[in-house]
C-alpha cells in the first residue's frame, strides 16, 4: 500500500553538483537556501571526500558553514574518519556513509573492497555515536553495475544488513546508473522486505534510462516512504560513465501530488530553485514537470 507521507531527501547539491561543471560556492549556498525555502527538510549539502577524487565538492566546509537553516536537516557524505571530523567541525548532524553491492564499483568509487568499506565505517560510526550524529547508509548498484552487470538481490540484502548492523538508521538503495526497471525493483524488494522493515529503506534512483519515476512508484506501492531526488534532475556519478542525474525532485513531487501523498514541498518554489541553479550551469532543467510549468 502507498504511504500517506513521503520524505524527500534532496541530493541535488551533492549528487547533482558533484558531476556538473564547477559551480561557485555562492551559487551552492543560494541553491540550498532556496531548497529549504521551498519546504525541503532533508538536504544533502556536500561531501567530505578527497578533493583529488571529486574536486566539485572541495568547498563543502565553506558552503555548510555559511548556511543558517535551523529547521533543515543538512547531511553530508563522510567516507572515512577524516571526512567525519571535517563534517562535524561545520555542524553536520547527519552523516552518510556509502558502499556498494558490487565489488568493482566499490573499488572505483572509494578505492577499497566492500568488506574494507564496512570496516572503515566502524570508525565513522563510533565518531558519530560519540557526537550524537545519526548516520545514513547508501548501497550503490542495487539494480545493476556498470562493471559487473546484473547484481544479485541477495548481495544487496547482505550489504544493507551490514550497514544497519553498524547502526545506520536507514539504508538508501542506489540505482547508480539508472538501469533498473519496475520488475527488478519488485524482485529486489521481495528479497529485502522479507528481512528489513520498509521504514528502514529509501530509494535513490538515477534516471539514465528514463525509468526512475516508474521505479519509484513501484517502491511506493511496496510502502517505501523515503525518496532521494535532485532538483532539476542535476548530476550523475563520476565513477559510473554515462550515468545521468538523479530523478528530478519536481517530477517526484508531481507524482506524489497526483497520488494524494503528503510531502510538504512548494512545487513552484522548488522549480524556481531548479531554474536558478540551471541558469548558473548554463543549461535547462531535466525535469519535465519544471519545463511544463514554465510553459504554462
Ligand atoms: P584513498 O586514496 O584510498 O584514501 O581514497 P587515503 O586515505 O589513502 O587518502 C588519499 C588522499 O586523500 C590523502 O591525501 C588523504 O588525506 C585524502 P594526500 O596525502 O594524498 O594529499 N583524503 C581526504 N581528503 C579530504 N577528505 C577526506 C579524505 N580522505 C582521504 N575525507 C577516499 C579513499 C574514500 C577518500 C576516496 O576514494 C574518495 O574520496 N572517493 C570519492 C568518492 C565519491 O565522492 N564518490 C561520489 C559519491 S558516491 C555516489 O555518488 C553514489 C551515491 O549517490 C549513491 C548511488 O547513486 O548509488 C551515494
Ligand atoms: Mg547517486
Amino acid at each position: 500500500t502507498l504511504p500517506s507521507h513521503v520524505r524527500i531527501v534532496e541530493v541535488g547539491a551533492r549528487d547533482g553538483l558533484q558531476n556538473e561543471s564547477a559551480v561557485s560556492t555562492q551559487d551552492k549556498i543560494k541553491l540550498i537556501t532556496a531548497l529549504a525555502d521551498a519546504g525541503i527538510t532533508d538536504i544533502e549539502a556536500g561531501a567530505f571526500v578527497s578533493p583529488k577524487w571529486v574536486p566539485q565538492m572541495a568547498d563543502s566546509s565553506e558552503v555548510i558553514s555559511a548556511l543558517t537553516l535551523p529547521n533543515t536537516n543538512l547531511t553530508a557524505l563522510t567516507p572515512n574518519l577524516k571526512g567525519a571530523a571535517a563534517a562535524h567541525a561545520v555542524g553536520i548532524k547527519e552523516f552518510a556513509i556509502f558502499t556498494a553491492a558490487s565489488e568493482a564499483f566499490c573499488q572505483k568509487n572509494i578505492n577499497c573492497s566492500i568488506d574494507e568499506s564496512i570496516a572503515r565505517f566502524e570508525d565513522v560510526m563510533a565518531f558519530a555515536k560519540a557526537h550524537n550524529i545519526r548516520v545514513r547508509g547508501y548501497v550503490s548498484c542495487v539494480l545493476g553495475c556498470p562493471y559487473e552487470g546484473d547484481i544479485d538481490p541477495q548481495r544487496v540484502l547482505e550489504v544493507s544488513q551490514k550497514l544497519l548492523a553498524l547502526g545506520c538508521y536507514e539504508v538508501s538503495l542506489g540505482d547508480t546508473i539508472g538501469i533498473g526497471t519496475a520488475k527488478k525493483v519488485d524482485e529486489l524488494l521481495d528479497v529485502l522486505l522479507a528481512h528489513i522493515d520498509k521504514s528502514l529503506l529509501a530509494v535513490h534512483f538515477h534516471d539514465t534510462y528514463g525509468q526512475a519515476l516508474t521505479n519509484i512508484y513501484t517502491a511506493l506501492k511496496r510502502g517505501i516512504a523515503t525518496v532521494d531526488s535532485a532538483v532539476a534532475g542535476l548530476g550523475g556519478c563520476p565513477y559510473a560513465k554515462g550515468a545521468s542525474g538523479n530523478v528530478a525532485t519536481e517530477d517526484v513531487i508531481y507524482l506524489l501530488q497526483g497520488l494524494g501523498i503528503n510531502h510538504g514541498i512548494d512545487l513552484q518554489r522548488l522549480a524556481q530553485a531548479g531554474w536558478a541553479i540551471c541558469t548558473a550551469l548554463n543549461k535547462q532543467p531535466v525535469s519535465k514537470v519544471s519545463l511544463a510549468l514554465k510553459n504554462q
